[in-house]
């Protein structure tokens, strides 16, 4: 078999929650699948923090770097942030968005669709979310996210910076994939307004050139809002800067039931190794208590196994296990149920 570097960033609040849950679900697969699984389990954000007072300890950076695949739970907390306001410590969100830096992960997958059996989950009627699948690509290492931030008591500022080459790059990532699913783009800027987003709309235009086979759309953030609750169904991939993805990632997840359930993928070049994370936070109203809902990990292993390890088996296998649990009935706290993480898990892993 072939042995695997996986180093775990279990994080902060339900991080190591939900990274056991996923965890758990690799071990699993890992024997059909001809791995074997060398994992390293490190300190990172809050628990960077408090092991070493750096959210990205040297010594957690040095095992991402030769990992060939890195799993996070989530960073973050409410002490970590009272630290931040009142002892200027450092954050453990800087940990995350240094590590994204570190490591160039500028493509970010976000995949969300409405599972069979989930119709009553979500906010909206029935008609309407039906057969919402929607890939939304989050530019990564750019945009005001990495600018230049001035803080103050009186005034504040961010920059928001895009070049050609941050956004050429993103848009081919989001280009192939369209071709891989319905051949529809949908690229989401405010182009009456930011200059970037002029720059962005421009390039994703050049880029479409080498791809006359998927159609691209140009769409305003605020009407995409709007649009992804009214008509989440039209919609195939849709790429976006940084911020815009954040938040637009986080309404869809909403939409098709629970932010619980979504995973994502961060990819750079294909030498270095891909961060694969939920896409919620370290949830502090419901850490420790046992209920997190391990899905959205879960999926991002089935990512880390096909986009990091190319075991594209065993990644299905993962899928169709949670697309029949959920089938099935299996419903979390967040769904509307009452499984707890460790049931949610356990019939995962039997329906393997
Ligand atoms: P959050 O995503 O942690 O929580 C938002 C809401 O969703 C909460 O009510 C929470 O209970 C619920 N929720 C989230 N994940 C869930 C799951 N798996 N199962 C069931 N319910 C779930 O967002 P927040 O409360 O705004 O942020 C909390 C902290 O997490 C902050 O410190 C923030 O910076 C951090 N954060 C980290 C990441 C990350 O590590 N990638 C992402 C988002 C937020
Ligand atoms: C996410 C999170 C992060 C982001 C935060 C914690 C820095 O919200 O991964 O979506 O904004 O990218
Ligand atoms: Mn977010």
């Amino acid at each position: 078999s072939r042995t695997v570097r996986l180093t775990i960033l279990p994080g902060d609040g339900i991080g190591p929650e939900v990274t056991d849950a996923a965890i758990s679900v690799l071990t699993a697969v890992a024997p059909d699948a001809g791995l074997s699984l060398a994992i390293d389990r490190c300190p990172f954000g809050g628990a960077g923090i408090d092991a070493t007072g750096n959210p990205l300890p040297e010594q957690t950076l040095k095992s991402c770097v030769s990992a060939d695949a890195i799993l996070l739970g989530a960073v973050g907390g409410p002490k970590y942030d009272e630290a931040a306001r009142h002892q200027g410590a450092p954050r453990p969100e800087q940990g995350l968005l240094g590590l994204r830096k570190e490591l160039e992960l500028f493509a970010n997958l976000r995949p969300s669709k409405l599972f069979e059996g989930l119709e009553a989950a979500s906010p909206l009627r029935r008609d309407i979310v039906a057969d919402t699948d929607i890939l939304i690509v989050r530019e990564l290492t750019g945009g005001v996210y990495f600018g230049d931030h001035r803080e103050g008591t009186d005034v504040a500022s961010d920059i928001m910076p895009y070049s050609r080459e941050e956004v050429d790059r993103v848009a081919r990532v989001a280009f192939e994939a369209a071709k891989g699913r319905n051949g529809r783009l949908t690229s989401v800027d405010k182009a009456n307004v930011l200059a970037t987003s002029r720059l962005w709309r421009a390039v994703v235009d050049d880029v479409a050139k080498d791809y006359p086979t998927v159609t691209v759309d140009h769409v305003l953030v605020d009407a995409m809002a709007m649009h992804l609750v009214t008509k989440p169904a039209s919609f195939d991939v849709v790429v976006t800067e940084n911020l815009f993805g954040d938040i637009l990632s986080d309404e869809l997840s909403a939409i098709v039931g629970s932010i619980g359930l979504a995973p994502s993928a961060s990819l750079g070049t294909p030498d270095t190794p891909g961060l694969f994370e939920p896409i919620h936070g370290s949830a502090p109203d419901i850490a420790g208590q046992g209920i997190a809902n391990p899905i959205g990990t879960i999926l991002s292993a089935a990512m880390l196994l096909r986009h990091g390890l190319k075991a594209d088996a065993a990644a299905e296998r993962i899928e169709t296990a949670v697309s029949t649990v959920l089938k099935q009935g299996l419903r979390t706290k967040d769904l509307g149920g009452d499984a707890d993480t460790a049931a949610a898990t356990s019939a995962i892993l039997a329906a393997l």
